[in-house]
């Protein structure tokens, strides 16, 4: 055993001294964790969990040289439409426990396989289960059924889909890029779903250069997501506004794209998330540890800008100030780590390092 791991809690009990600040410490529990480093729970602020299927295939392509694209969507649309409620709540309570298990303590969900009212209504009540932080993504791409005719999409998407779906909603989010949605299909999707009392997200700049992400600084999005190819205009623009940049490093990774500079966005005043988009198509990982690790190895980040975006940044791209930081009023979610400082999150990669999570002061793994 490691001299940072855990003891055998012996060290555990209640204080009974008067506590500092004039806390009532009678109050807390006291675990002794043998002087182990202690992080905030991550905060994912961008998965796509609940679909059916998956695309090893897709990948495997991929890696042989085959681009990504968006359409690779629509197969994991058919699959979702496939599957029952059960099967799809059965596997997304399973990658949420995968998640948990590797120090992720708040998760936001995306629909945006079902692309009909009824099954994106489903996605998102599924999700709901599971979190508060649910983004109604009927703006994916444009389903099969719809080819040629995207602004009947829009439409339906902007009408009766969202009419089903926002009650069980926190957010809305559209996929602005060729091959997807225009700028201005995306502004009427945002702008319909902000008229409506959600939050916008966007995901934008993941195939090539677009206007996406200042579309996003423009309707006050919480977030704009991926930024793989970004021009000057677009940094300077997220540099004056509120929305953070949230990269995924598991994208680049898995689509064999540039990496986006990151250095160059934190010197230039950008605040940045890091987050998995946990999905089967473009990054199909659950593990911000990783991402950390590819963020520090290739976008050039400090682990510690690492560690702050794959916590409090997560959490700002979520506009909250109750988790991501370890503080007095914020929630107990902790990671307790088998190692001796958050440096070995990125200094020694794919090496399970989570030791313990605790979920609003609840032993959660
Ligand atoms: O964030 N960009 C669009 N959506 C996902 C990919 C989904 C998929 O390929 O199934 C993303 O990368
Ligand atoms: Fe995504």
């Amino acid at each position: 055993m490691f001299p940072w791991s855990a003891g055998d809690g012996s060290g555990a009990g209640h204080v009974s001294e008067a506590g500092e600040e004039g806390w009532d410490v009678e109050a807390y529990e006291v675990v002794d964790l043998g002087g182990a480093c202690v992080i905030p729970g991550f905060v994912d602020s961008h998965t796509h969990l609940v679909f059916a299927g998956d695309r090893a295939a897709e990948f495997e392509a991929r890696m042989r040289g085959q681009a990504y694209a968006a359409g690779g969507i629509r197969s994991t649309v058919a699959a979702t439409r496939a599957a029952s409620d059960d099967d799809l709540r059965a596997r997304l309570r399973s990658f949420v426990a995968e998640a948990t298990a590797q120090g992720t303590t708040t998760l936001e969900v995306k629909s945006g396989y079902g692309l009909t009212v009824t099954d994106e209504a489903r996605l998102v009540r599924l999700a709901a289960e599971v979190t508060d932080e649910v983004t109604f993504l009927g703006a994916h791409v444009v389903p099969a059924e719809y080819a040629g005719a995207t602004d009947a999409y829009v439409d339906l998407v902007v009408g009766p889909m969202l009419d089903a779906c926002e009650p069980h909603a926190h957010w809305i989010d559209v996929f602005c890029e060729t091959g997807a949605f225009t700028v201005e299909q995306s502004r009427r999707i945002l702008e319909a779903g902000i008229a409506r009392g959600l939050g916008a997200r966007v995901h934008a700049s993941q195939l090539g250069p677009g206007e996406g992400v200042r579309l996003a600084v423009e309707v006050g999005a919480a977030s704009v997501d991926h930024g793989t190819f970004l021009a000057d205009a677009d940094v300077e623009a997220l540099a004056a506004s509120d929305t953070v940049l949230t990269l995924l490093p598991g994208v680049e990774f898995s689509t064999r794209q540039p990496y986006p500079d990151a250095r160059r966005l934190i010197d230039a005043g950008v605040t940045l998330a890091l987050a998995s988009d946990c999905n089967p198509g473009s990054s199909f990982t659950s593990s911000l540890a990783f991402c950390i690790a590819v963020a520090v190895r290739d976008m050039r980040m400090t682990p510690a800008e690492a560690v702050w975006a794959a916590t409090a940044g997560g959490a700002r791209a979520l506009r909250r100030n109750d988790v991501g930081r370890i503080a007095p009023g914020a929630r107990a979610d902790l990671v307790q780590l088998r190692a001796p400082s958050h440096v070995h999150l990125a200094y020694r990669p794919g090496v399970p390092l989570v030791e313990a999570v605790w979920k609003d002061g609840e032993r959660v793994a």
